[in-house]
């Protein structure tokens, strides 16, 4: 009986995913990284996987153990090897889904050898941007490097603030970005950040607007999945 079956709507899809955190390395030792658990970009895969997608996840730092049963995981430490990989690997796939928590900004330089403490204290760590993957790669299937056809699907977490609310702050990310799909969470008082459950808005380039309710992690990756199908060419 397969009534409660998953659809099978992926079938031969290839998609490539980035999930969890890049650590931005300051020595050898150490880095600047952020707390993303990767919990939703495995979601995402497991449940792609399960309708029948040929998925690769890139994957940073997780609390995932394991890797997913028919997932191809490919680990990346900062966000320039991000890059490569989801640039490269776009140029195969059908869709591209940014849910990454890439660090905007990485230590200027890199000490080949530990630093160390001195008497004159701690030495202030200079920052410099890292590029914008997601816009990297709207731009580079605008340049015609990967396939009109592939879909861009890129992650936001935001709160309301004095410049508008959470939609607002959505509203404008994807316009500045350009990709064709953004998942917009809902954050602050704990929310999203390593819970199970995420609230928020899958907001798409041709003007859809959707609300996600209230649910877990597997249910939003549903969601998502519906939407990305639906932007897929037959
Ligand atoms: N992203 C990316 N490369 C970056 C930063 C972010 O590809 N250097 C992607 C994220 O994976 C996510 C989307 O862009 O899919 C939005 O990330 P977010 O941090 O919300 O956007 P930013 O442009 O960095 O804006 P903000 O100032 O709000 O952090
Ligand atoms: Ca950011």
């Amino acid at each position: 009986d397969r009534s409660d079956a998953l659809p099978y709507d992926l079938a031969g899809a290839r998609i490539v995913i980035s999930a969890g955190g890049t650590r931005e390395p300051l020595d050898p030792v150490r880095y600047l990284g952020n707390r993303s658990s990767g919990k939703q970009g495995f979601a995402l895969a497991r449940a792609a996987a399960q309708r029948g997608a040929h998925v690769t996840v890139v994957a940073g730092s997780t609390n995932e153990a394991g890797e997913p049963a028919g997932v191809d995981v490919v680990h990346i430490e900062d966000a320039r090897e991000l890059a490569d990989e989801m640039t490269k690997r776009a140029a195969d796939a059908d869709a591209v889904i940014m849910a990454a928590a890439v660090a905007d900004f990485r230590p200027i330089t890199v000490n080949d050898t530990k630093i160390k403490k001195n008497d004159d204290g701690p030495a202030p760590i200079e920052l410099t941007t890292n590029p914008d993957i997601l816009r990297g790669l709207v731009q580079s299937r605008e340049s015609g490097a990967i396939p009109s056809e592939v879909v861009i699907v890129g992650f936001a977490a935001e709160t309301g603030d004095e410049h508008g609310g959470v939609l607002d702050h959505g509203r404008e990310k994807l316009r500045r970005k350009g990709c064709d799909l953004l998942v917009v969470n809902a954050v602050g008082d704990g929310k999203a950040f390593g819970t199970e459950d995420n609230t928020g808005w899958l907001l798409a380039a041709n003007g859809n607007e959707t609300s996600l309710p209230y649910g877990s992690k597997t249910l939003m990756a549903s969601r998502i999945l519906d939407e990305v199908h639906a932007l897929l060419p037959d």
